[in-house]
């Protein structure tokens, strides 16, 4: 399973880039916009720390705007991938932008019918938004598990890129579902090492270490 950053910071970007599991990095205008920067800059930036595809997201809702702009973002770094949204505006322009060969990452998508559209329209990746769909009382794991059934029935190349991740669990059963990626909060992924037996087995390991040390003296 691939690890993306779901993040415009550059700094846990830098972070947990040095770890070298970092295969991605997914961004919005959500998320851009808490950076208090510019979008191309910073955008551009990221594009420079992490060597895999960079997601980000056009802000136009005509297939004009979209294509306009995804024809833009397109040129600021060999990585780039443009985020369209799942509206009819933009399976439009995932299609037109696919058949260019510029990389798109539909996302929103909250329904098998609309991954399957993104698929069929060329995306390279397809974002089900997890959290959102578990927050209306939805199954977000159960939607990725479909998806993954639907894109293998019928052999598509669509990546599903796990979003929406509110944990450690998540990342767990969207792994479990086969999904190709999950895109994880910078705050979720610098958790995902940690468990409280293993602070309290290298807790209990160091006190017998030292009483040990302590005995040899
Ligand atoms: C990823 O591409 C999405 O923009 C992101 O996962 C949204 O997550 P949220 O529901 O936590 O805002």
């Amino acid at each position: 399973m691939k690890f993306f950053l779901d993040t415009a910071n550059v700094d846990d970007i830098k972070r947990y880039a040095q770890l070298g599991l970092v295969d991605g990095v997914t961004t919005n205008p959500t998320l851009v916009s808490k950076e208090g920067r510019d979008f191309e800059t910073v955008v551009k930036e990221i594009t420079t720390i992490v060597s895999g595809p960079v997601s980000a997201e056009v802000t136009g809702t005509t297939y004009e705007e979209m294509v306009a702009q995804a024809h833009d973002i397109a040129k600021w770094a060999d990585n780039i991938v443009v985020k369209i949204p799942m509206t009819e505006a933009g399976l439009r322009a995932v299609k037109t932008l696919s058949e260019e060969g510029i990389k798109t990452n539909v996302t929103l998508i909250f329904s098998v019918a609309q991954g399957l559209l993104a698929a069929k329209a060329g995306a390279t990746y397809i974002s089900p938004f997890l959290g959102r769909l578990d927050d209306i009382g939805g199954s977000g794991i159960e939607l990725v598990a479909d998806l993954r059934d639907v894109l293998d029935n019928y052999g598509f190349k669509t990546e599903i890129i796990a979003a929406s991740v509110r944990g450690a669990d998540h990342v767990k059963q969207a792994a479990l579902a086969g999904s190709d990626i999950a895109t994880i909060p910078a705050k979720v992924f610098g958790k995902l090492w940690s468990h409280p037996l293993t602070d309290k087995g290298l807790a209990s390991f160091a006190a017998d270490w030292e009483a040990f040390q302590a005995q040899q003296k």
